[in-house]
């Protein structure tokens, strides 16, 4: 049930975000956003389609915000892959796209990704309401800038020169900041469109995000390169700060699992209505790419 849900999620997405970028023409820059923006698991704009639909969504409006933080995310990738950043060759089990174009177009292609984020994210379709497109695109805004996953980001290059290990405190801001903005956004999206509370949505993604990095920090030590679509085992030679530096695997392995416990719960006020996204929950904890 969940896994077909997320296939269909991932099926929609896709073609919304080729429709969209139909009008742009075959520069490589356009070229490389295409390439940029498929493939993935999806599971942010799964969390945005679902949420959405507890709150009463249509999924044609939904389909705008969900398709908005999957180019977000897009666009996070490209740059992280960059030289300069990650410095990886494969993503999504294809080669990156400054190893397939090159930099510059990299660059642009992130830039491009991320101004279409905001275009989705305030498209009519969204809402009737003025209001709640200016909001959704504001808090995007907010999520992905310098006190969200820019931040998370800049701590997280920090780390890698830092003379003292990171403390779990630094090491929770990085990831709430690279991971958790955007989890956060995509949880709330739903109940923002239908005005309603994001509270429980804000404390579901709080542990959602943190577990689901923790996992992909256990994967590039567990995982297989080729079930993962990327690289493994770089980590800890790049001197990255994770809770699996910081705690070891097993720790690590337990403390996402509390944290998954604890998203589960706040989603209590819906009853068996958000199963589905306890089951993504759980999985996010399960994976192996
Ligand atoms: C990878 O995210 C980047 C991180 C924030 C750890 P995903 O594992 O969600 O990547 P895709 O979208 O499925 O490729
Ligand atoms: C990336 O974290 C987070 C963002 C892109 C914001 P990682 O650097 O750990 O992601 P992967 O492992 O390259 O997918
Ligand atoms: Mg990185
Ligand atoms: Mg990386
Ligand atoms: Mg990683």
């Amino acid at each position: 049930m969940f896994k077909n849900r997320l296939m269909e999620c991932a099926a929609q997405v896709q073609l919304h975000l080729d429709s969209v970028m139909v009008p742009m023409g075959e520069m490589p820059v356009v070229q490389a956003m295409r390439y940029a923006s498929h493939g993935g698991k999806r599971l942010r704009a799964f969390l945005v389609l679902e949420s959405a639909r507890l709150h009463g969504i249509s999924a044609d409006q939904a389909i705008w915000p969900a398709a908005a933080i999957e180019a977000m995310h897009a666009y996070s990738l490209v740059h992280d892959d960059l030289p300069c950043m990650d410095d990886d060759d494969m993503r999504r089990g294809q080669p990156t796209v400054h190893v397939k174009w090159n930099e510059e177009t990299a660059v642009l292609a992130g830039d491009a990704l991320q101004s279409l984020a905001f275009e989705l994210a305030s498209n009519e379709q969204c809402s009737p309401k003025a209001e709640v497109r200016a909001e959704l695109a504001l808090t995007l805004a907010r999520a992905a800038g310098a006190q969200g996953m820019v931040l998370g980001q800049a701590l997280d290059m920090a780390a890698e020169t830092s003379e003292t290990p990171f403390t779990l405190e630094q090491i929770t801001e990085l990831q709430e900041g690279k991971t958790g903005a955007l989890f956060g956004w995509s949880a709330m999206a739903g109940a923002r469109i239908a005005q309603a509370d994001t509270a429980p949505w804000a404390e579901y993604a709080k542990g959602l995000g943190l577990a689901f990095q923790i996992w992909d920090d256990v994967l590039d030590i567990e995982g297989d390169a080729e079930t993962v679509g990327k690289a493994v085992g770089k980590d800890a030679d790049a001197g990255k700060a994770t809770f699996v530096s910081l705690l070891g695997l097993e720790t690590a392995k337990n403390r996402a699992k509390e944290l998954i416990d604890q998203s589960c719960a706040a989603l209590d006020p819906f009853g068996s209505e958000a199963d589905i996204l306890r089951d993504v929950a759980r999985f996010v904890i399960a994976r192996d790419k």
